[in-house]
């Protein structure tokens, strides 16, 4: 079986690979990637030169690149993860969200229509249903409406809806998840986690938005890529499914869980503030993927610690 993994370099498509390549040693996997600046080859060094693995630097706006990569290495199985993914970074500079996200999307989903893939599976998010009240109202499942709110959050929903289109319309066999908040090792410093942990460590102000209550729900990194392998092997094609592990966490609670983790004072949270269109809480409702086999392993009590570990010796 060959794998194309799009945003192999990235946080989470790291992981992804490497638990592959572990768990899948006789087939290959193929890592497109443009290396922006959330992408670093250092993420997948310990594989990287492996003969069953092949880097292929490009990006997947450029429908020659694409092509000839299709026709080159004819994929059975497309996991594409490569994306604009900072909200922020989308609230300054939309343009390129929708230009990656979406079109980006659309050109991959032409090529697996063009070399016939057995599966396209797409890395999506829980941002896509919007935001819950602080106080009550149901995690979301898989039929709550779509609420982006986020340009981000607005793009990744508009290129799911194109995916179920291409499923739709031309049969072409996909399978999307919608994960929470992921937490691990390898992160670029720009999320939450290793922002408070870079700056906790050069003794600087830990930038909190607004009160600091706004609640997020948690997964680690590992899960969440062994939610995405069970879908390959269980899902329906047609069918999106939720990934949490039910970790809600108000972003002040996690930052003082990282300052003791730290040993750092509680002085250096330092209030800012709030994001535009902040959504207040995300929580969502894995049931249908669990009542298939999946489920969460790890917790946040168990792992932070050794997260904060290699980041304190990397930042
Ligand atoms: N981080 C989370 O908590 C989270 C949660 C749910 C879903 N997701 C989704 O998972 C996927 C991966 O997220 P992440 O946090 O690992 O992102 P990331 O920003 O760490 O990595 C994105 C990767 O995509 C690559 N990339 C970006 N634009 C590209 C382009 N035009 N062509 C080719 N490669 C390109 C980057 O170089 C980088 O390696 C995204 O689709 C994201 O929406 C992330």
């Amino acid at each position: 079986m060959k794998i194309l993994v799009t945003g192999g370099c990235g946080f989470i498509g790291s992981h992804f690979l490497r638990y592959m390549m572990n768990a899948y040693p006789d087939d290959s996997f193929i890592c497109l990637d443009a290396l922006t600046y959330a992408g670093n080859k250092n993420n997948i060094v310990d594989f990287l030169h492996r003969s069953r693995f092949t880097m292929a630097e490009g990006n997947i706006r450029d429908t020659v690149f694409v092509d000839a990569l299709f026709a080159t290495y004819k994929p059975d199985i497309v996991v594409h993860f490569a994306a604009e993914t900072h909200v922020d970074r989308s609230i300054t500079g939309p343009q390129v969200f929708l230009e990656t996200n979406v079109i980006g999307t659309g050109i991959l989903l032409d090529a697996c229509l063009r070399y016939g893939i057995e599966r396209f599976h797409h890395v999506s998010t829980d941002e896509v249903y919007g935001t819950l009240p602080l106080q009550g109202g149901s995690p979301f499942t898989e039929q709550s409406p779509l609420h982006p709110t986020s340009p981000y959050a607005a793009s990744k929903a508009s290129s799911d809806l194109l995916v179920l289109s291409y499923y739709k319309t031309y049969g072409l066999p996909v399978t999307i998840s919608r994960c929470s908040n992921n937490y691990g090792t390898h992160q670029y410093p720009e999320k939450l986690i290793p922002l408070m942990i870079q700056k906790a460590l050069q003794g600087k102000p830990l930038p909190v938005y607004g009160d600091g209550l706004n609640v997020r729900d948690w997964i680690h990194v590992v899960d969440h890529c062994k939610a995405i392998d069970f879908t390959l092997q269980r899902g329906t094609v047609g069918d999106v499914y939720n990934v949490g592990a039910g970790e809600e966490i108000p972003n002040i609670k996690l930052i003082k869980q990282i300052l003791d983790a730290l040993g750092k004072p509680y002085e250096l949270i330092t209030y800012v503030p709030d994001r535009l269109g902040h959504d207040l809480r995300y929580a969502i409702d894995s049931s249908k993927l669990e009542s298939l086999g999946w489920k969460p392993e790890y917790t946040m009590k168990d792992t932070l610690k050794g997260i904060v570990e290699w980041y304190r010796k990397r930042l």
